[in-house]
């Protein structure tokens, strides 16, 4: 079989036309901008048949079936894996990692040696890529074959996680994944219709994302796969095909077991794409934009296109680009601001070469991040020509944009220090599990603006790349991460079992997919991994893949998250970019680690990558309350193992974390860090700590059906300091706590603030240097109401008030949005609150809520934000908890009308919202924060 051959040791530079050797080289001085989303076909709706790049969705049509035939995988495994004798359960989540299991692999008939060369693209080493054996494997695959009968198969529609359908595992090591079960094998089948005039033309299956194993067969034979649940990947089809009829795609996934410390989803969980190119085409990811220099009057482009042949002769080819502004929507608006035309290339057959260009683009418009900034964007179109026909077009959204890491002040996005004011987040979206949905992400992203966030951290694995244009569009700054784990191991199955192997492919793929995004600066290599243990052994695997980095984009500094490394250890030399978990003064047994790690690395900038792993339950307080600015959450203290909620004041956290407030404290003292990533923005499936029996994680600033816990408010009170706002908790709903002390504490972004309960005054209170919060710890309580009246500058700023609630008597909704997309992915999230006979909220009602929806929708989840809930997500009634349930309603595609979703629940008035869902005005027409679909298969 051929070789995959467009490795960049194989690429020829061929300067062309414009492209002079001056401009090549500023390309990649340490100034960086660019963007890039998945390639996009410029071609636009209603192309002809033959448009010379066809990329079509290929989401529909999909039968889905868990389980080998006859229930034996033995044949169909990627490789041989190390027996589970310990579950990893449960363990410290920073604990040491340990070194891997050894595994007799003698004899055992696996399929790596036909899955391996799906990777080489990404070897550089062209001696080290994998030959494909000369035969296909000894295995008789019937769920592959064309002739198979699916048809007792689930029909399914992509992104699908079947994981998520539960039911939850109730019993058994299983918390740290979520309690639903993500592994075992999964057959999923799908027709392709190829048309006979595709005779002669590449056809690609590109996938976003499959978790995990992939292997990919088509009419029976195995065509390739990839191994690595997180990364997108290309299969040439090809060889495989026979235009003309139908073809037969199997895509067998082979999670394993004890493979995460967090929820991995499973399935084809983000969106599969069938690619169509003429022979001379851009390579996969094969545009990269740079932007070496940038001033106010102008801004120097460079450009590299790769072509590949795939042709059987040498060619000729030249590429024209053309830059254009994109408006907020990613459109592409008006007239090209600048065009390049190179001269003609000559790609020999089987060969690839890279044209590159440079241009100026006059009075560039900047992509920074709101509110200070604009995330403005530009595309590059490169047009491929031979003999003067348009053999491809191929669209690459970018930014102009300089960002300097200065070590005295961290980030510096086009001149303006921008303090990193982050979080982290795992990939599920909570009810809907791993299957990726733009909406869905686009309001988790909304949660965090509002909050004041301005950056993410990618934890701790490639993301759907519609996550990093949504960043691009919003105007985050992204920290994109590649592994949790090297050569050692985290739990027995995780990623170190394909390090050796695969460390290199994975790498490289992440950022050649990722590198145009201007949402990115940072790439990291790695988060806590066990190589900070392992000294110089661990450093040189370090030094490896920050080279990587390097050579893939000379524009971005590379880090890797160290919780555990000293400034005296090697690992911290190899990287660009300190980036400490938990590492701050008073967090960690060692006071001071910012200041050891400044004085052994002047040069370089530190940044806190994990900060608080706060925990809490929304709307859970827990009394008595101790005195304490942060605590280890402890039974009686902070924690109760029989309802096992975590309280709600917001002072307690993971052994090794820290409240919200002492983080703070600790970036403020050591003011020359970059800013943090909270651990995390959002509640997460699995890792429970400290409560392994649950499902879902206590960390979030927000919950997991996406509602703010108080938290969100101290985060708001120090990211938005311009916000008039105050917040103050608890509820004042405590029958049964009659004159017993309910401490009131208060969050603003005022300097001051006074409490009245009933209209009495508690006192007026100042905050302290280093104190984040206004408490009044000796509050007695009694029924009523609670004011709290915030002040800035001596002026009055904000004021809130929280009255005591009767008995739960009815029902309120509230859509996030009005109008929705009839697009059949599109979403409302309706949130109902259970209010007592006045209105006011029961915070600690707990009721039934049922849901129904007429018109042109479904339900398809419902949460309540609870992390020992084990009710199915998708069931259309659900308690509420502490006050709150949401529903989740998917739009039906190609029917526009009113969506009415009403509310119902024993004893308690039902209420009822509408939306609309609306027809695309017009085909052509790109629905706001949609990928550009040009079609679908
Ligand atoms: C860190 C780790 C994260 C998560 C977190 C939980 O040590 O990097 O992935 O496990 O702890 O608090």
């Amino acid at each position: 079989m051929r070789d995959t051959r467009h490795g960049a040791a194989r690429r020829l530079v061929s300067t062309l036309g414009i492209a002079l050797a001056a401009s090549l080289a500023a390309a990649f001085a340490p100034v960086a901008a660019t963007a890039r989303a998945a390639p996009q076909d410029a071609a636009g709706a209603g192309q002809p048949a033959h448009a010379p790049r066809q990329r079509l969705l290929l989401d529909d049509g999909w039968r889905f079936h868990r389980g080998d035939p006859d229930g034996n995988s033995g044949p169909y495994l990627y490789d041989v894996r190390p027996e589970v004798t310990v579950s990893a359960d449960g363990k410290v989540a920073d604990a040491m990692p340990e070194e891997a299991a050894r595994v007799a692999r003698a004899g055992t008939p696996v399929l790596k040696a036909w899955i391996l060369p799906s990777g080489n693209a990404f070897i550089r080493d062209p001696a080290r890529r994998h030959a494909r054996p000369a035969l296909d494997p000894a295995v008789d695959a019937p769920y592959a074959r064309a002739g198979f009968d699916d048809s007792g198969w689930r029909a399914v529609t992509l992104p699908h996680d079947w994981a998520i359908e539960g039911p939850f595992l109730t019993t058994g090591p299983y918390g740290g994944m979520g309690r639903l079960q993500t592994w075992g094998p999964a057959w999923y089948r799908r027709k392709l219709d190829i048309a006979a005039s595709d005779r002669g033309r590449k056809v690609f299956l590109d996938v976003d994302g499959a978790m995990a194993y992939a292997s990919v067969w088509v009419n029976g034979h195995l065509a390739g796969g990839w191994p690595y649940g997180y990364n997108s990947f290309r299969i040439d089809l090809t060889p495989w095909l026979q235009p003309g009829g139908t073809n037969q795609l199997a895509i067998r996934l082979d999670n394993p077991p004890e493979s995460a410390r967090w929820y991995p989803g499973a399935g084809l969980y983000r969106n599969v794409w069938l690619t169509k190119t003429a022979p001379v085409h851009v390579g996969l990811w094969g545009v990269t934009v740079t932007t070496p220099e940038v001033t106010p009057a102008s801004a120097r482009v460079a450009w590299q296109v790769a072509l590949d042949n795939d042709g059987s002769a040498s060619a000729s080819a030249t590429v024209t680009t053309e830059l254009y502004v994109l408006d907020e929507h990613g459109r592409i608006a008006g007239k090209p601001v600048a065009t390049t035309q190179s001269g003609p290339a000559t790609v020999a057959a089987g060969a690839s070469v890279i044209v590159a260009g440079a241009t100026t683009v006059v009075r560039p418009r900047l992509w920074g991040p709101p509110p200070t900034q604009k995330p403005q964007r530009y595309a590059l179109v490169a047009t491929v020509r031979q003999d003067g026909r348009v053999v491809d077009r191929y669209e690459t959204p970018f930014g102009i944009r300089t960002v300097r890491f200065d070590p005295d002040r961290g980030v510096v996005v086009n001149g303006e220090h921008i303090p990193l004011r982050g979080v982290n987040n795992h990939h599920d979206l909570g009810a809907l599990g791993a299957a990726f949905n733009v909406r869905a992400a686009e309001r988790q992203l909304e949660i965090m603006r509002a909050m004041g966030a301005n950056a993410l951290r990618m934890s701790h694995n490639p993301p759907d790349p519609q996550l990093l244009d949504l960043a691009d569009r919003m105007g985050f700054l992204v920290m994109d991460e590649v592994f949790d784990s090297w050569q050692r191991k985290k739990t027995p199955l995780d990623f170190h079992l394909i390090f050796p192997d695969w460390h290199e492919q994975d790498l490289r793929a992440m950022i050649r997919r990722d590198r145009n995004h201007p949402s990115i600066i940072l790439w990291s290599v790695g988060n806590e991994v066990g190589e900070q243990y392992t000294g110089e052994i661990g450093a040189a695997v370090g030094r490896e893949l920050v080279a990587i980095a390097h050579e893939e984009d000379a524009t971005r500094p590379a880090t890797g998250a160290m919780n555990y490394a000293k400034a005296d250890m090697p690992l911290p030399g190899t990287v660009d970019v300190i980036s400490l978990n938990y590492q701050g003064t008073g967090i960690r047994t060692l006071p001071g680690q910012f200041p050891m790690f400044r004085a052994a690395y002047p040069g370089k900038v530190i940044l806190h990558s994990e900060s608080a792993s706060a925990l809490s339950s929304r709307g859970e307080y827990q009394f008595p309350v101790p005195g304490v600015l942060s605590a280890a959450v402890r039974p009686g203290a902070g924690g109760d193992p029989a309802t096992r909620q975590v309280s709600a004041y917001e002072l307690f956290a993971a052994d090794f974390g820290a409240s919200a407030d002492r983080a703070f404290a600790s970036l403020d003292q050591n003011p020359y860090t970059a800013g943090e990533f909270v651990w995390t923005g959002f509640d997460y499936l699995g890792e429970p700590t400290p409560y392994y029996e649950a499902r879902s994680s206590y960390s979030g600033i927000v919950d997991l059906a996406g509602f703010p816990k108080d938290r969100y408010y101290l985060y708001q009170s120090r990211w938005r300091a311009d916000l008039p706002m105050v917040h103050v908790l608890p509820h004042w709903t405590w029958p049964g706590r009659a004159g017993q002390v309910t401490p009131v504490h208060v969050f603003t972004s005022g300097d001051e603030a006074e409490l009245f309960v009933n209209g009495k005054s508690q006192g007026r209170q100042k905050k302290a240097p280093y104190a984040y919060r206004l408490r009044w710890d000796f509050v007695t309580w009694e029924p009523g109401e609670i004011r709290v009246v915030a002040y800035k500058d001596g002026k009055e700023w904000a004021r809130e008030t929280v009255r005591t609630a009767g008995a739960p008597a009815a029902l309120q909704a509230q859509a996030d949005r009005t109008t929705l997309s009839a697009d059949g992915r599109d979403l409302a999230f309706v949130t109902v609150r259970i209010v007592d006979g006045a209105g006011i909220p029961a915070p600690r009602a707990r009721d039934r809520v049922r849901f129904t929806v007429e018109g042109p929708a479904e339900l398809v989840a419902t949460d309540n934000g609870d992390a020992t809930s084990f009710e199915s997500f998708q069931a259309p009634d659900r308690a509420a908890f502490n006050g709150l349930v949401l529903a989740i309603v998917r739009t039906r595609a190609g029917a526009g009308g009113t969506i009415t979703v009403r509310a119902s629940g024993a004893g308690l008035r039902g209420t009822a919202v509408t939306m609309h869902s609306k027809l695309p005005a017009s085909k052509a027409g790109t629905p706001e924060f949609q990928p550009r679909i040009i079609s679908q298969m």
